[in-house]
């Protein structure tokens, strides 16, 4: 199957809160990525094109870290599939896709949550093996990539548009 990656379009928004909504337990995803994008805080934001139509997204919005630091960081979410194109490598292309596009942006880390089976393979760590640490009390799922350099240590904060809406 051929897969197009391209930044999102004002054109998309409908069909990626439809891919948030169906991949997801709850609305809450799409609601934080409305939320986001509203806030001007949507830094990247990817979709990916199948058979003509919008059957993936993925979004990094800024992180903070406290203590502040110099380095300038990215949070990995979410990113979702329809479910019935999961398992044939989409995923992992907007993943790829998001990841190069913060290099070229010249952000310094991008973390993420989730499982580390599946992370691990496009190079995030567990964070707190670099004394970075998180607000949602897990520890192996929270995981640190790095571009060009971590911050020294310390919490790792979401945007607020997260603690919006419950899951
Ligand atoms: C997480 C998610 C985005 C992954 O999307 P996906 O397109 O299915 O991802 P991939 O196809 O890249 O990888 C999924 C699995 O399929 C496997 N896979 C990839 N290409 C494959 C292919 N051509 N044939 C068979 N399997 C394949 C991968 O190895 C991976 O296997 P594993 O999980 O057993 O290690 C999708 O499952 C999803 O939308 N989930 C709900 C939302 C969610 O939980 N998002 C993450 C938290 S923000």
């Amino acid at each position: 199957m051929k897969i197009l990656i391209r930044p999102e379009l004002p054109a998309d928004y409908a069909a990626v809160a439809a891919i948030h909504i169906s991949a997801f337990p709850t609305d809450a995803e799409s609601k934080v990525v409305n939320a986001i994008r509203e806030n001007g805080n949507a830094v990247i934001s990817l979709v990916a094109i199948a058979d003509d139509k919008v059957i993936g997204h993925i979004l990094f919005s800024p992180v903070t870290t406290h203590p502040p630091t110099p380095e300038k960081g990215l949070g990995l979410a979410p990113v979702a599939v329809l479910p019935a194109y999961h398992k044939q490598g989409i995923g992992s292309q907007l993943i790829r896709a998001g990841l190069e596009q913060c290099r070229k942006l010249g952000y310094d880390y991008a973390v993420v949550l989730g499982g580390p089976k599946y992370y691990m393979r496009f190079g995030f760590e567990k964070a707190s093996a670099f004394g970075l640490q998180n607000e949602y009390g897990v520890d192996d799922e929270f995981m640190v990539t790095k571009f060009n350099a971590l911050p020294a240590g310390g919490l790792i904060k979401y945007t607020p548009e997260f603690f919006l809406f419950s899951v």
